[in-house]
């Protein structure tokens, strides 16, 4: 071959390398969570539970910490939690996922004002309380007549389309899955790729700490639609949607390292 050929198969080659470490974004994701450890030691993930776990056991104007609160099976009790909520509570008389029910925990039994409860710290705690299921299935019930109005609405939400695109999350995670969006296929979120349990996450392509309501409120962004607020209903109820659809599932790793 002439050197010309040689560097037209040369760069075909990188291509299909490229296109080859685009295939499959969770191995990519693997790598790259042991390339972090090998240089770090430690892993973002790690950082955050660790942070999580300190304000857990902080304690609030109440003079309470957040083993007062329950968190669905019991005061105190995080063994397997996450992986059965959003649920029905009878303290609140409403269906609460995992940030509401830790923003309902710092409110309600700790005494700290609604305003003076950050973001992060919710999100660390969701990622400390989160890693307590790991190894667990997703279990999720429509037993209180709140639960299955909360389920109709996000499944209302979920294949309802919006805005001069006219799309909605049943036209991408649905209608397109397995299609590339840029890097990433889409997700089959109601069941195949089990993505109710690949959140909270650390992700590593932006460096930030991602729960499940971070996630929908970006693919509301994606589509140019209002982002409902953070603990709004629409966000809860298109949770307890996709969790019931992903019953079953075993929580590989909570949290999650991803794209
Ligand atoms: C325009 C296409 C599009 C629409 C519409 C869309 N999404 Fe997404 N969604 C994506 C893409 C792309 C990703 C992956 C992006 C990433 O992880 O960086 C994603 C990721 C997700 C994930 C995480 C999947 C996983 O396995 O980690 C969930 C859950 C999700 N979307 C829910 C929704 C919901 C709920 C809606 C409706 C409010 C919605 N999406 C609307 C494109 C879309």
């Amino acid at each position: 071959m002439r050197p010309k050929a040689w560097w037209v198969v040369g760069a075909a080659l990188l291509l299909l390398l490229g296109l080859a470490q685009e295939v499959d974004p969770r191995e990519e994701a693997k790598r790259q969570k042991e390339l972090l450890l090998q240089t770090a030691g430690i892993l973002p993930t790690e950082l955050v539970v660790q942070q999580g776990e300190e304000l857990f056991h902080r304690k609030g104007p109440s003079g309470k910490t957040m083993a007062e609160c329950d968190f669905g099976l019991g005061k105190g009790v995080l063994e397997g939690a996450a992986a059965r909520l959003p649920r029905y509570f009878l303290d609140t008389g409403r269906v609460e996922d995992l940030d509401h029910r830790i923003l309902t925990c710092m409110t309600k039994v700790q005494g700290f004002p609604k305003e003076a409860v950050k973001r992060s710290e919710v999100v660390a705690v969701a990622f400390y309380i989160a890693s307590k299921s790991t190894g667990h299935r997703i279990n999720v019930r429509l037993l209180f007549p709140q639960e299955k109005e909360l389920y109709a609405l996000g499944e209302k939400l979920f294949y309802a389309r919006t805005g001069a695109r006219d799309v909605g999350c049943a036209t991408c995670h649905v209608t397109y899955v397995g299609k590339r969006a840029g890097v990433l296929p889409y997700a089959d979120v109601l069941g195949k790729d089990q993505s109710w349990t690949h959140w909270p996450a650390y992700r590593y392509s932006n460096d930030q700490t991602w729960t499940m309501q971070d996630r929908i409120r970006a693919c509301y962004g994606n589509i140019a639609h209002p982002q409902p607020d953070l603990y709004s209903l629409p966000i809860l109820a298109l949770e307890l949607f996709l969790a019931y659809h992903n019953n079953g599932a075993v929580v590989e790793e909570w949290p999650a390292f991803v794209r």
